[in-house]
């Protein structure tokens, strides 16, 4: 086995590193562009009903105020469909009078500085037409209707797992978590000329806000230029263009002049989406020797009630593991909350937590090591379909993390093993995800002097992606990394798909590939017999001063013919203070099969935050909203918790590093999901092999324990 241990000294250090600690990196709300003036947000404060009366008065004649636009002032939106509108759809900014959340913006002030905005903002009030609201999926779950997304499920004999010798039934509960990205969102909206938009805005695809902007204000794509060269964590926050992006762009037409919004931290609990609260059963099955019989997994998740989100929660059950009966369902409930939005690990994160700790609850039930449960049962096919995997190495992985982490010192029996007084207990779950590659544009330009210059239209949300991208062409060219350029983050390059879904690695990484390799043949027939040998003295044979190629690049045929996931696993070693239940991260280790690892750091990067994330989803985040006004109440980070340095300990990640060899010229699955989806379950299930306590609604908090 080839396995590669990735240290901090592999592989090309970020290539925006320096930029971005030196604060020379500019993200969206740090351009100063000429004559800007400011926009704060006003929400809603009842969760359903209508607006009766908003005053603006008071905002309008604070000091430095220019525009309040509400429902009543504010000028259509040209893109918003006012004939027959869908009964469900994007929230449209200030429509009408109708409220369906609490938070819901129903004004922007704008002013000549941010101070004066907040203020005046703070002056402008409302009254409402209030209706009865719900806003807790609990109690609400009779409501719940199947999505047009996510039919029912059924392989073989439906609830098969009730007639197996061995079963687990439970039910799992995962609170609504938010992806808080450091990085608050923000937009910078200006208009150009009557049909030309310019935005530079946190967005993670440049070339879907542009579609999302010019169809909202009926101009033409190529009219409305998007730039996002940096953005500072996203999670799946920014995968579509919000109200106050919209809202932005409104103001700056108003107006006739830039506006700059930039979310405060509470609106980011409300306005850009989240990790749905989600109820889950599994019921699981096995023989006596461990051979699954049958796994039946429901979901219900919450949704808005003017969209419905949907994400693949239960999917994971019907791909993970060979079982001859699986039966799933979805569900979703309208309550008077804000839309959800993917969140890294969108729909298998959630899922995990439930399959993953029903497959631990089922091994401690047969008595069989929980790795040994998942061998026993190791689908070398697709089980939904039954197609090849373009390439598969889960068991590398688990075999990897099992040595890394010391599984060998696991007691099968919970709450056996003490360690300076704390219960000390291992875990471990697996994820996956799907490996996609969608299609990309990439231009390679080699300059006279030797600089190679990559340019297509992709962000990097934090991953890394210049830093991989530029690894790939410094090994397809020969050249030294130095000496390459990427260029990323406009909507006016090559285009390339939204940075989201674990797809960037495989599909830009692909289309870089192939643009470099185009390059070096243009280069082989324009220098023929000529003695030249490097790109800098062809060029300068030829009289060039530079020699460019633009290659559009996607899969082919063989992305019908194969099954095509990452795959992770989980390991975890908990200590629990058996008077306190206060709980310590004390060892984490991931190991996963994500093809060919382009760029060691950052790969490395991407699994120690996903397991950080991971802690957070199952030791800490919850989004909690008091039902009686039907307002989150923790929209802030002194009272919302997420891990910080002192809650994780050095976390280790480990790659097969295998390459797969169908899914691309460059072998390269994705790991942007798989390095959270199964982190709360391997802690769940450590937690239960510390203590012998199972807790099935997230967060772990230490009352739980005691
Ligand atoms: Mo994501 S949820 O792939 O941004």
């Amino acid at each position: 086995m080839e396995n590669k241990t990735i240290s901090n000294t592999e592989g090309l250090s970020r290539v925006d590193g320096r930029l971005k600690v030196t604060g020379k990196a500019k993200y969206s709300a740090e351009y100063n562009v000429q004559g800007l003036v400011y926009g704060v947000l006003v929400g809603s404060t009842v969760a359903k009903g209508s607006i009766k009366a908003i005053d603006t008065k008071k905002a309008e004649g604070a000091p430095g105020v220019l525009s309040v636009l509400t429902y009543l002032n504010a000028p259509k939106i040209p893109g918003y469909q006012v004939d027959n509108p869908p009964p469900k759809g994007p929230l449209k900014i200030f429509y009408n009078d109708q409220i369906y959340f609490n938070g819901q913006p129903i004004a922007l002030v704008v002013a000549d500085t941010f101070e004066r905005a907040l203020f005046a903002a703070s002056l402008v009030s409302a009254t409402y037409n209030v209706t009865a609201h719900q806003t807790e999926l609990k109690t609400n779950m009779s409501n719940g209707f199947a999505p047009s997304k996510g039919k029912d499920y059924v392989k073989g004999q439906e609830d098969a797992y009730k007639s197996a010798p061995i079963k687990i039934e439970q039910e799992y509960i995962i609170p609504t978590e938010v992806h808080n990205p450091m990085e608050l969102h923000a937009i910078i909206a200006r208009w150009d000329a009557d049909d030309k938009i310019t935005v530079w805005d946190k967005t993670q695809g440049v070339k879907s806000t542009q579609r999302t902007i010019a169809q909202a204000f009926k101009v033409p794509p190529e009219n409305v230029q998007v730039t996002s060269p940096f953005v500072g964590g996203a999670f799946g926050a920014a995968l579509r263009t919000w109200p106050h992006e919209i809202a932005a762009v409104l103001a700056a037409k108003v107006l006739n002049k830039p506006v700059k919004l930039v979310l405060s931290r509470a609106d980011m609990f409300t306005s850009v989406g989240y990790r749905p609260y989600t109820w889950q059963k599994v019921g699981i099955g096995a023989t006596a020797d461990g051979k699954l019989v049958g796994i039946t997994h429901e979901a219900t998740g919450q949704t808005s009630a003017y969209e419905d989100f949907t994400e693949g929660v239960v999917n994971i059950s019907q791909l993970m593991y060979a079982c001859p009966n699986v039966n799933t369902k979805y569900r979703l409930v309208s309550l008077n909350v804000n839309v959800p939005t993917p969140m890294r690990g969108p729909g298998e994160a959630t899922g995990a937590f439930a399959l993953e700790s029903a497959m631990d609850e089922l091994s401690y039930a047969l008595n069989i090591d929980p790795i040994e449960l998942r061998l026993k049962n190791y689908a070398d096919t697709d089980p939904s379909n039954n197609k090849p995997y373009s390439s598969k190495f889960l068991s590398d992985a688990y075999k990897l993390g099992a040595d890394k982490i010391g599984w060998s010192n696991r007691s099968q029996q919970p709450g056996s093993v003490t360690q300076n007084g704390w219960l000390a207990g291992y875990g471990m779950a697996a994820g996956m995800f799907g490996a996609h590659r969608s299609s990309a544009t990439v231009t390679a330009r080699m300059m006279a002097d030797g600089t190679l210059i990559l340019q297509t239209a992709v962000t990097d949300i934090g991953p890394g992606t210049g830093t991989a991208m530029v690894t790939v062409a410094a090994e397809t060219m020969g050249i030294p990394a130095d000496k390459i350029r990427f260029d990323m983050g406009d909507s006016s390059l090559p285009p390339s798909p939204t940075q989201g879904g674990s797809q960037i690695t495989s599909t830009v990484g692909s289309a870089v590939h192939d643009a470099c390799e185009a390059l070096k043949e243009k280069f082989k027939t324009l220098a023929g017999n000529s003695s030249a040998t490097d790109y800098t003295q062809i060029l300068k044979q030829q009289n060039l001063d530079k020699l460019e190629v633009t290659t559009a690049s996607k899969g082919g045929e063989e992305q019908g013919k194969y099954s095509m996931y990452s795959w992770s696993v989980h390991f975890i070693k908990v200590l629990v203070h058996p008077a306190t239940g206060v709980i310590k991260i004390d060892k984490a280790v991931s190991s996963a099969d994500a093809g060919t690892i382009i760029s060691a750091k950052t790969a490395r990067s991407q699994m120690i935050g996903g397991t950080i994330m991971g802690t957070g989803m199952a030791l800490m985040e919850e989004a909690v909203i008091d039902h009686r006004y039907g307002r989150l109440v923790n929209n802030n980070f002194a009272d919302y918790h997420v891990p910080v340095q002192a809650d994780i300990p050095l976390v280790e990640a480990y790659f097969v590093n295998k390459p797969d060899p169908i899914i691309n010229p460059i072998g390269a699955k994705g790991m942007g999901e798989i390095a959270t989806i199964g982190v709360a379950a391997a802690i769940a299930n450590a937690i239960y092999n510390a203590t012998g306590k199972r807790v099935r609604d997230l967060p772990i908090t230490p009352d739980k324990l005691i």
